[in-house]
Formats: structure tokens, sequence, C-alpha cells
């Protein structure tokens, strides 16, 4: 069993304003990437850098770190995170989505040996009423991660027709209340436009009613997938799914790639739509003998981390090895 006291104390550790800060999955990332002196790690959701404080120890002043963040605030306090250990390995901070991850590694004629991905939004950013992430804190609409794109989820709720918001409730929140939720926001916005969350939140409540064995909000799903819209989150993922498939299939033949051989690539999916494809891209390499899977799948949390930390009780940790 590797040292993992270490994770434990960073965890404890990383402030931020005055927050602990709880990586998830923590133990069983590491085990999992086995992290080693002088290795690349590509951390392609940077977050408040969290997962990296942890595994930047063990790459030692001979290793490098490259951060991957659509938040540009974000990406800053990852960097100064991992500045801030002792012994830190080189740094680089890249404000882009984990998509060109291959592209930006080739360009800088960089291979990893190390990849992780926590996909979603962090804590400090749902925490954030001005992001518009919750449907529990009043704000702008909004829900960029990255505040510089242009589509928002006002934009979406305000101009889509009654069909597309059907889909895209039933698709991206695999919601079943979709069509009496999408046809309540389309009667609401006749009235006035939605611009705050606290305003959408409503819509919904009041088209679907919780019932007393409901466990989540009404308004949970339909965020989920104005979220996962706005921000383009599947098409990232699948975009991230396929660069590893194909450097995998690269570095099999001997062909120079951004992954190098015997490299690990790690995902935590929070949801169904995000560990599906991320099982079926893993299943596609090992059954074709380009990569091989590392420990048991998935990894979830102990018991322990899913009564400290809510939101690990629906992570799920894939990890596989180029072979
Ligand atoms: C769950 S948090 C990561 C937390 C991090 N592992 C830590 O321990 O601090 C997810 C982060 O990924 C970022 N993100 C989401 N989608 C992204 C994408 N396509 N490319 C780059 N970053 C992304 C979000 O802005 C957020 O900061």
């Amino acid at each position: 069993m590797p040292d993992c006291t270490a994770c434990v104390r960073v965890a404890i550790r990383l402030k931020v304003n005055g927050l602990t800060h709880n990586p998830v999955l923590l133990t069983q990332t590491i085990e999992t990437l086995s992290p080693r002196a002088g290795q690349t790690y590509v951390d392609c959701t940077a977050g408040l850098g969290g997962h990296a404080m942890a595994i930047a120890p063990k790459l030692g002043p001979q290793g490098l770190v490259i951060l991957f963040d659509l938040d540009a605030k974000n990406l800053a306090s990852a960097m100064a995170n991992v500045r801030s250990i002792e012994n830190a390995p080189r740094v680089e901070a890249i404000h882009a989505s984990f998509a060109e991850v291959p592209h930006r590694l080739g360009a800088m004629k960089i291979q990893a040996d190390l990849v992780l991905a926590d996909l979603g939004f962090a804590s400090n950013q749902v925490d954030d009423a001005e992001r518009g992430l919750s449907f529990m804190r009043d704000g702008p609409l909004d829900m960029r991660l990255n505040p510089a794109a242009r589509l928002t989820a006002s934009e979406l709720v305000n101009t889509l027709t009654e069909a597309q918001l059907i889909n895209a409730i039933r698709q991206f929140g695999e919601d079943r209340s979709a069509p009496r939720i999408a046809r309540a926001i389309v009667a609401a916005r006749r009235v006035a436009p939605i611009q705050r969350t606290s305003q959408l939140a409503e819509v919904i409540r009041q088209a679907v009613p919780r019932a007393p064995s409901d466990t989540i909000d009404p308004a949970t799903r339909t965020f989920q997938a104005l979220r996962i819209m706005v921000n383009d989150e599947l098409g990232n993922l699948d975009a991230l799914l396929d660069a590893v498939g194909d450097a995998a299939r690269a570095a099999h033949a001997n062909r120079p790639t951004w992954l190098a051989r015997g490299a690990r690539v790690a995902l935590i999916a929070f949801h169904s739509l995000e560990d599906r494809p991320v099982k079926q891209a893993f299943q596609a390499m090992t059954s074709t003998g380009v990569a091989t899977e590392v420990g048991e799948q998935p990894r979830t949390a102990t018991p322990d981390e899913a009564y400290a930390n809510p939101r690990s009780r629906s992570a799920k940790l894939r990890v596989v090895q180029i072979a």
C-alpha cells in the first residue's frame, strides 16, 4: 500500500478562503496513479489544485505538473497552491479546455505519464451565487465555468424552443418531467425573461411540486442539463476520451504521441452521463489490448469520505494504463 498519510495531511492543510478543501477520492487517485519522481502529471481540471498538491511532492523537483482549467481564477489558485509546496516540481498553467490537452502537449513536445480529469465544477464555483450554478442561491442565470465564454444558461432558457428544452432536459438532466418543465418555462418567459436562478427554480417547483418521497429538489436535473449544455461538458469529455484512445493506439504501435507508454489516465465522474462514456471508452481500449485496467473499476468513496463530503457519494474513479 502506498503511504497516503501525506494525502490526508495535504487535504487538511489546503485552505481556500479559510475553508478546508477536500479533493474527491484523493487516496484512491494517488494509489491508482502511483506517481513517481521525475514524472510529468497533467491535471485536466486543476480546480483549487487539491489533487495536484498531493501528487506534486511525489514527482519532486525533477517532475513537471501541467494544469488546465476553464476558470482562470481557479487555475491561478491551483498554480499558487502547487508552487507553495516544498520541493515543488516545475508547474505550467494552461487556461483552456482539457479537450485541447493533446494539441497543447504536442506543441510543447511533452509526453504525459499521469493524467487526471476530476469532472464537473468545483465547490467554490457552486458556492459563488454570482456564477449562477446553484438553485439554492439567487444569482444571475449564468453557469459558465469560463466567464469569457459566450453562451449563458439565461440565453438557452430564453431562446430554445419548447421542443428543444424538452430534449435538453431529458437528455442532459434525465428528467421524466421535462415536458411539464419546458411548458412552464415557455409560459413564464412570455411574461418576463428568466434571468435569475431563483426565478427558474421557482418556475420548475411550481410546475413539478415536490412529492414527500422526493429526495432531490425538482430543479436539480434542469440545472444539471443547462450546466452541461452551457459548458459543452459531454462534448469536451468525448474529445478527451477520443484523444486518449488515439494516443493509446499510437503508443502501442510505437508511434510518437502525447501519452508515454505505461502512462496512467484517471477519470472521476459524478453522474451516469459522464461515467458511461468513460466506462465504454476504457473498455474499448482494454478489449483491444492497447490499455489495461488499474485496480478495481470503479473506485468509490469510503463510508468515511461519503459522510464527510456528500459530493463524493456519487463519484466514480476509473483508471487505465497505456500498454
Ligand atoms: C471538480 S473541480 C476539480 C477539483 C480539483 N481536482 C481539486 O482538487 O481542487 C473541476 C474543475 O474543472 C474545471 N473544468 C470543468 N470542465 C473543464 C474543461 N472542459 N476543461 C478544463 N477545465 C474544466 C472547472 O472549472 C473546475 O475548476
